[in-house]
């Protein structure tokens, strides 16, 4: 079937005849959570946080913005990658119909974090307990395309990835001095309160039929470029951050953990990626990068000011940066990511690594 218009016809007639065949070969997944991870969910959004355009996307295969936060792929298309799946399709794409919505859905939008207050700055962004709704609706979606059962199949043993908790910190309690969150709280009360949310957020992904939830901290928010640009001297990651980072990173762990003993099954895994990070932090040339505190893309000091823009500084080769732009990692940073997710010691997944899970849920 190499022409096209045959596999248009063939494909619309099995749409038309009502079978939609469940793809046997991968499983589903479904993503949720912030810009780390969204794929384009807020290019249909009234919203300032994208990355609709140039120079997002330089590096990606159509070498056009998508709404990934990277130069090219972002982790939940690494992650397709290594299920063999296509990448998931933003909940929001008109694209999204059919066959397609048995691969997954990506729910992520860009700005939000646990707290409903996080990233309101931002305008219109899906904010984390809407995306729980929209993962609702999509299942009746599906349910009308090959019935409750085989959906709540497709569901359970689908795999899931959550990414929350840095905008908690970068765009809220420090977003500006003497925020309200910080006139409310201490930073480790603040932190417990944050992870009491994002329990329940969690139970509630239960609730709705997820069964293997890859869960990562934050990274090392005191050392991304945004941050040194504002708070270091020479180059040395920002205290109060990193403070925060190490309080919510181990408190996430231990929540995790007990969600699971009391749930009685491994459902919930936490990727470290403070770890992931401070790896290439403390030695960059031993991963292939030149520099963890310059973004390949931006201006001022790190190239850590303001947006990524067509005006701004670029790297040549964005292979040999950690940071993509102010906030996010490069693709090949995400790679190196990825590569522990599937493969790394209990130093960096707990309490295991995807390949495990996998080969764990094949044998089911
Ligand atoms: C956030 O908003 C949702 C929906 O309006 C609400 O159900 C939830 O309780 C709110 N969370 C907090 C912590 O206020
Ligand atoms: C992670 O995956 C590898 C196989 O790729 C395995 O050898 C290793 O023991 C795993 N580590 C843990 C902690 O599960």
């Amino acid at each position: 079937m190499d022409n096209p218009f045959v596999f248009v016809m063939f494909f619309g007639l099995l749409l038309t005849l009502g079978h939609v065949v469940p793809q046997a070969e991968s499983r589903a997944f479904f993503v949720f959570g912030d810009s780390l991870v969204d794929n384009g969910n807020n290019n249909y959004l009234v919203t300032t946080a994208r990355a609709d355009a140039y120079p997002y996307g330089i590096d990606y295969p159509t070498h056009r913005a998508t709404g990934r936060f990277s130069n090219g792929l972002n982790i939940p298309d690494l992650i397709s990658e290594q299920l063999g799946s296509e990448p998931t399709l933003p909940y929001l794409s008109p694209e999204l119909t059919g066959q397609k919505l048995l691969v997954g859905a990506n729910f992520a939008s860009a700005g939000i974090g646990i707290l409903n207050d996080t990233g309101i700055q931002f305008i219109n962004i899906i904010r984390i307990s809407r995306q729980l709704q929209y993962f609702q609706q999509y299942q009746q979606r599906v349910s009308a395309l090959i019935g409750p059962e085989q959906t709540q199949r497709l569901v359970n043993e689908a795999l899931v990835l959550m990414t929350l908790g840095g905008n908690d910190f970068v765009n809220n309690y420090f977003l500006v001095p003497f925020s309200a969150r910080s006139r409310q709280f201490a930073l480790p009360d603040y932190v417990v309160y944050l992870i009491s949310e994002y329990q329940k957020i969690l139970l509630r992904l239960y609730e709705l039929g997820a069964r293997r939830v890859l869960v990562t901290g934050t990274g090392p928010l005191g050392c991304v470029p945004a941050e040194l640009a504002q708070h270091s001297r020479a180059g040395e990651c920002a205290v109060e951050l990193q403070r925060a980072a190490a309080l919510f990173n181990p408190q996430l762990v231990q929540m995790l953990n007990g969600l699971n003993a009391e749930l009685g099954s491994d459902v919930f895994i936490a990727a470290n990626a403070y770890e992931m990070h401070m790896d290439w932090i403390s030695n960059p040339r031993a991963y292939g990068f030149i520099t963890s505190k310059v973004a390949c893309c931006g201006q001022g000091p790190y190239n850590g000011i303001g947006l990524c823009t067509i005006a701004s500084n670029l790297c040549p080769n964005r292979d040999v940066f950690v940071f993509w732009d102010p906030f996010h990692p490069s693709e090949r940073a995400n790679r190196l990511i990825v590569q522990q997710i599937m493969t790394g010691s209990t130093k960096y997944m707990n309490p295991m690594n995807l390949s495990t899970i996998m080969a764990l849920d094949s044998k089911v």
